[in-house]
């Protein structure tokens, strides 16, 4: 088989990997890749909204199927063009990613269907926003979400009414969010750990991957800002079999529900959980793999993921046994200093030729080719991974080998699967 993976971080080296440990892959083409990705794939330079070139791309070198890693694609329809033209492609349909690129259809799909998360009201006026917050307590916790993408900077946790209708005004009136700001949520403050369910669905049945934990704020301890993601570990202990099956009766619903609706929905379903005492309620939903929880649960994956993207695509996904090896994996982000903020770029990567451990993966998240060494080209630079049948030695694995790497301003955190003990 020959296919094309659209997408240039972290989540889509792990995913290039892991087609090309198949024995049915011939070759894997990724648009546009990273400097990391060119040496496992074929670089194809097309960005991931240039359908047409995408599309010309797949007919003219035979592509067998379409992978599509990140939410823009899938919000802008990739998935609905490509079936125009009878290609094959891994994803959601354009209406079926509404479920993450709107907030405001996702929260209505989850009370059409029963499915537990916290209570909202949705605005698509300032001035009813703001007069909504005058009857809110003055020091209550309290969300705002932007209902539109806004690549991991939507979500607000306020501290009291003050502070929300400064985040209200700064979305709908200054639009430091452009349009995705338009409408928005105000949403009820829940305070309890995460867990990201990652599960395939062809759309009638569905097949979960172990629960993963992110890490999103920059600084350990949870301090600083918000990130696209620090690192990440698999499986978590808080997933008890109690709260798996709590989640997959949630996974159940949401199945049925895009059933309901008539959505088509061949891809992956991300169903983000907070933890409310001791029930999960869900946070949100992605379309597409998370970032950077592929990078540690795919390696965890002892399945042809060629064999389990053909039977999504065929609707055959039950018929399909998915094994997981029963090991531990954790991912450490190394980013850029400065990020999630402003950061330089173009410092060369040393070390990475000393990580020699068979357990260890080095995803490339932003990083170029310059004079034939790796050089750092974005927030998030790599993505580090070991694995191991105990959860404290694949801590002390990847940081081992996070320790042999080096770039100017490099930062990461040193507490990444540190939840998993407490
Ligand atoms: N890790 C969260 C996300 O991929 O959106």
């Amino acid at each position: 088989m020959k296919l094309l993976v659209v997408g240039s971080g972290g989540r889509e080296h792990a995913v290039c990997q892991q087609f090309l440990k198949s024995s049915k892959v011939e070759k894997v083409y990724c648009a546009p890749g990273n400097g990391g990705i060119s040496q496992i794939a074929k670089n194809v330079d097309i960005a991931v909204s240039d359908f047409d070139r995408l599309v010309a791309f797949v007919k003219s070198n035979k592509i067998d199927f379409t992978f599509v890693g990140p939410e823009v694609p899938l919000s802008l329809g990739i998935v609905d063009y490509f079936q125009k033209q009878g290609l094959k492609i891994f994803g959601p349909s354009k209406d079926a990613a509404r479920l993450e690129s709107s907030k405001i259809y996702s929260k209505e799909f989850m009370q059409k269907y029963d499915i537990p998360t916290a209570q909202y009201n949705s605005f698509s006026n300032v001035n009813d926003a703001l007069k909504f917050l005058e009857n809110c307590k003055e020091d209550k916790r309290i969300v705002i979400k932007a209902d539109g993408l806004a690549a991991g900077k939507g979500v607000y946790i306020c501290n009291g009414r003050k502070d929300a209708q400064d985040v209200v005004n700064q979305m709908m009136n200054d639009k430091v969010l452009g349009d995705a700001g338009t409408n928005i949520i105000v949403e009820e403050y829940i305070n309890g750990p995460e867990l990201s369910y990652l599960v395939f669905t062809d759309g009638v049945s569905y097949s979960m991957m172990p629960a993963s934990r992110d890490h999103k704020r920059v600084d350990d301890n949870d301090q600083g800002p918000n990130t696209g993601g620090m690192g990440a570990y698999a499986p978590s202990p808080l997933a008890t079999v109690e709260i798996n099956n709590k989640v997959e009766d949630i996974v159940c619903k949401v199945v049925n529900g895009i059933k309901s609706e008539k959505l088509d929905y061949k891809g992956i379903l991300y169903v983000g959980i907070i933890m409310n005492g001791f029930l999960p309620y869900v946070l949100e939903f992605n379309c597409r793999f998370g970032d950077p929880e592929t990078q540690a649960v795919l390696p965890l994956l002892d399945t042809d993921l060629t064999d389990i993207c053909v039977s999504v695509l065929d609707q055959k996904l039950s018929s399909i046994k998915i094994n997981w090896k029963k090991e531990f994996s954790v991912c450490v982000a190394l980013v850029s200093g400065g990020y999630p903020r402003s950061f330089k770029k173009g410092f060369e990567i040393k070390g990475l030729e000393n990580i020699d451990d068979k357990d260890a993966m080095v995803f490339h998240a932003g990083t170029n080719i310059e004079n034939g060494k790796f050089v750092t080209a974005g927030g998030r630079v790599l993505g580090i991974t070991s694995t191991s049948k105990d959860m404290k030695n694949a801590i002390d694995k990847v940081y081992l080998n996070v320790r042999k790497v080096y770039f100017e301003n490099m930062h990461y955190r040193h507490d990444i699967g540190k939840s998993c003990f407490e």
